[in-house]
């Protein structure tokens, strides 16, 4: 696999993206010790790959119950005193190995483990590939919100095996591919075309296709993450698709929607935002809600329309009180607006119950 990487001050990560064992079996032997932690799905999918891990030299390995409510101070706690208790200290290298869950959750971990130890990514969904192993942001959630605590915690390697992806169930796949069209709206006309040709061909899991799209997205996170790596100002651009996809989220209590699918639904809404703003074209409005007709699933799920209004206000982009919606004013081009009307809110959301993708209540 030849790795592509991206620049955190001296730092350069590698991201290895392909099909092949030795990625994995090379940084396993460049650690002196091994932790890892691997999601229990995964481990159960995959036994072949943790006996070869198992068999690293001194390798401790934690099963994860990949959940929410995992992704907890409690279970990071448990999680330090096992590799503490097993001597896992600064020359260890943590190895996570699952979706999402499992690299916030470990790279936490990792990022206070004796003040910080070295970790590897092995992110095993869609979404882990193309957004979350990607730019060192690693937590847990608080009863008062998801993500609240956690770290930037850059890993010393990813390494995306797109093999992974076949025991991948169709509903994360779709999860993944809300991220995918976020990055294809902001990166423009060659990524878009190319998602609005194969798309098909990546719901269908072909092989070539998975691994030139999650090098397509880690390509275009990169240059996010290179540019702002502490999320102070243009990496705001990767929140397109996630203020009203929150908002869907959250007044459903996080049990309706998988978080991909709601940003899909806020990517449509926050286009047709710009769409009545005056700020995107009605062509490129249309080339947008086509692409997420053919992705996103019908869905008859129940939103609130005035808890979801609500949670506009609580979410981490409103500024000096004002909510800041990243508007695409074209295929590769956005802006950041704080006058969004709430009668254009409440229009958008109309318009995404009309097309069927949420009902109101
Ligand atoms: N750090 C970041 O920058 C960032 C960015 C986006 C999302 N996130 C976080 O990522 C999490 C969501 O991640 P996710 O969507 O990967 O979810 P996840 O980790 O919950 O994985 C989804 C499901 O897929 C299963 N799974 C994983 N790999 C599999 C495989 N290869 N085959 C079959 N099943 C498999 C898991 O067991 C789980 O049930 C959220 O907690 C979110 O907050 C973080």
């Amino acid at each position: 696999m030849k790795p592509l990487s991206y620049r955190v001050g001296a730092a350069r990560i590698p991201v290895f993206i392909g099909d092949s064992d030795s990625p994995l079996k090379n940084q396993l032997r460049l650690a002196p010790k091994a932790a890892v932690v691997v999601d229990k799905n995964v481990a159960a999918l995959y036994k072949n790959l943790f006996e070869d891990i198992g068999s690293a030299d001194g390798a401790v390995t934690a099963v994860l119950d990949a959940t929410e409510e995992n992704k907890s101070m409690e279970k990071a706690e448990e999680l330090l005193s096992f590799f503490l208790e097993k001597n896992i200290g600064r020359d260890s290298v943590l190895f996570a190995i699952g979706g999402g869950i499992t690299g916030d959750l470990a790279g936490f971990v990792a990022s206070v483990l004796q003040r910080g130890i070295g970790y590897c990514h092995v992110p095993t969904t869609l979404l882990a590939m193309v957004d979350s192993s990607v730019g060192g942001k690693v937590g847990v959630n608080h009863k008062v919100g998801k993500n609240m605590i956690g770290a930037f915690h850059q890993p010393n390697a990813i390494i995306m095996d797109t093999r992974f992806l076949e025991t991948l169930p169709k509903q994360e796949l779709i999860c993944g591919m809300g991220e995918i069209v976020k990055y294809a709206v902001l990166r423009g006309e060659v990524f878009f075309d190319f998602l609005e040709k194969n798309h098909t061909r990546l719901l269908n899991k072909d092989k070539k296709t998975l691994e030139r799209i999650v090098r397509m997205s880690v390509e275009t996170k990169k240059r996010y993450v290179e540019k702002d790596t502490r999320e102070a100002g243009v990496r705001a651009h990767l929140n397109l698709g996630h203020t009203i996809g929150h908002a869907v989220e959250a007044a459903t209590n996080y049990t309706k929607f998988k978080h991909g699918e709601a940003v899909l639904i806020g990517l449509v809404a926050e286009a047709h935002i710009a769409m009545h703003m005056k700020l995107l074209r009605p062509s490129s409005f249309e080339r947008i809600l086509k692409m997420v007709r053919q992705i996103a699933r019908q869905a008859n799920e129940k939103v609130p329309l005035d808890d979801a209004l609500g949670r506009l206000k609580y979410d981490k982009k409103v500024k000096a009180g004002k909510v800041r919606f990243v508007l695409p004013t074209g295929i590769g081009r956005v802006v950041i607006r704080d006058d969004v009307s709430m009668k254009n809110v409440v229009d958008a959301m109309k318009f995404v119950a009309s097309d069927g993708l949420i009902s109101l209540s």
